[in-house]
């Protein structure tokens, strides 16, 4: 099938890279001229893994191609998705414009000779989007073009993008007439999920529903981890043991510093905000934003009874993505506690994998030095401060790293060194929602 996806960011691009992967022709449009022609050359704009290679492969194959010109996409592509920003904004709602704008550039492109066109919303939206969105297209199309919209939501992660879109665990396809219903059922028949078919509506509010439900998952966590260091419990345990029961599960009930990135923290405030709108507040959402800035708050606050003063402390910094497997900053609390901690005065040195080049954009006029080797980060340290879930954190070498250390104090904001292991070679432990271990004397 010929599909058009407007939006190279990362559901776009891994969207539009996933369905040429299982035989579609697909066109990507996006209106940042100097991306297009860096996708063109082979150039990713974001690091993901896997999508390179499969990007790669199938511009070669023909399945996979780029444009800055939406009218061609419209043109030869029966089914449009519109994957474009929804940020946020400053009262919480979500800033629709370009979802707008994408609707009428459509409408205007539509011409006599297309015949039936779909067009899918693949961005997150406030429940009522796409009836809106079919109203744009009625008022601005030149011709009578019979068209459906659909509401098709994207549940992949950043950091797992290319195999969360391969292997689903569900698709949602939320459609007012059978017509659309069918025709998107084909285009999802290579991937072997179960289909949820459902109204336009309900579709909308899918995705809404579940990232605010995942981001309460987290919160809860973190308010029970709170107890917990209270109580001389540990979080871990208690994850473990509330997570066997499959009416709970274990999946996103890892305690940390909070969730960040570019969704839950825009989606949850969205729901809030749709919900209040409509006159049905969801105040259990309200309460989860406030748990996740705790978060932060009651971990600064650890490192400052232990630390005291901060001002002049050197502290270096494991992580400034928001996740692992990602250079993605957004939201990152990584990076707000870089920024936190700078601000206090302390000597900041930061490491990240992936996230020192956009880490550095989003910490331009923070006084911290963004290292490229994550020992030479710790080389003098008083503080080691964990703040994003890297895989090689969990396995470093950290009779090495206490070597390098001035001091043997690790903040572990993730849960992901073993405590056991730190202690051992040398270091005080301190972590989240679980007791801190010392060395013995
Ligand atoms: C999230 C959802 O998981 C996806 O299903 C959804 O498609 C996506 O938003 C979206 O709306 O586009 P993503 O933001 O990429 O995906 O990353 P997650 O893996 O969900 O992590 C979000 C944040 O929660 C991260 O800061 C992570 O560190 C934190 N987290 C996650 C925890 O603190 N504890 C956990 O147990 C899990």
């Amino acid at each position: 099938m010929n599909l058009a996806i407007i939006g190279t960011g990362y559901v776009g691009l891994t969207t539009g890279t996933c369905f040429a992967e299982v035989g579609h022709n697909v066109i990507c449009v996006d209106n940042d001229r100097e991306k297009v022609e860096k996708l063109k050359n082979g150039y990713m704009p974001i690091y993901e893994p896997e999508l390179e290679d499969m990007i790669l492969s199938n511009v070669s194959a023909g399945k996979l191609s780029f444009t800055t010109d939406l009218a061609v996409a419209v043109h030869e592509c029966e089914i449009i998705f519109i994957a474009v920003p929804t940020p946020p904004h400053a009262d919480g709602s979500v800033d629709l414009s370009y979802i707008e704008a994408v609707s009428h550039e459509i409408a205007d492109a539509l011409r006599p000779e297309h015949g039936y066109r779909i067009i899918v919303d693949k961005s997150t939206v406030p429940v009522s989007t796409g009836s809106k969105v079919s109203e744009v297209i009625r008022r601005y199309a030149a011709c009578d073009v019979k068209v459906d919209v659909v509401s098709n939501p994207e549940f992949l992660r950043e950091g797992s993008a290319v195999k969360d879109l391969m292997n689903p665990d569900r698709i949602v396809i939320g459609a007012n007439s059978q017509r659309a219903m069918d025709l998107m059922k084909r285009v999802y028949q290579p991937f072997s999920a179960p289909i949820v078919e459902v109204d336009l509506s309900s579709a909308e509010l899918i995705k809404h529903a579940a990232n605010s439900f995942l981001a309460l998952k987290i919160s809860y966590i973190n308010a029970v981890a709170a107890v917990c260091e209270k109580a001389g419990a540990d979080v871990e345990l208690v994850a473990q043991g509330i997570g066997m029961d499959k009416r709970i599960s274990r999946h996103f009930l890892n305690a940390g510093l909070g969730y960040g990135g570019s969704c839950f923290p825009k989606d949850v405030k969205g729901f809030i905000n749709i919900a209040d709108q409509l006159g049905a507040p969801m105040y259990l959402l309200k309460e989860v934003e406030q748990i996740n800035a705790r978060q932060i708050e009651r971990f600064l606050d650890r490192i400052r009874e232990k630390m005291w003063v901060l001002r002049n402390k050197r502290i270096a910094v494991w992580g400034i993505a928001f996740k692992q497997n990602t250079d993605d900053v957004r939201e990152s609390v990584a990076v707000k506690l870089i920024r936190r901690l700078a601000e206090e005065g302390a000597i900041v040195t930061a490491y990240d994998p992936k996230a020192a080049e956009t880490g550095a954009r989003a910490l331009e006029g923070v006084s911290v030095t963004i290292c490229s080797d994550m020992y030479e980060c710790v080389r003098d340290a008083e503080v080691l401060v964990v703040a994003t879930e890297w895989r090689q954190f969990a396995t470093a070498n950290l009779v090495k790293v206490r070597e390098l250390m001035h001091l043997p104090i690790i903040f572990d904001g993730r849960n992901i060194l073993h405590g056991e292991n730190a202690v051992h070679a040398g270091f005080e432990y301190h972590s989240v929602g679980r007791k801190s271990l010392y060395p013995e004397r």
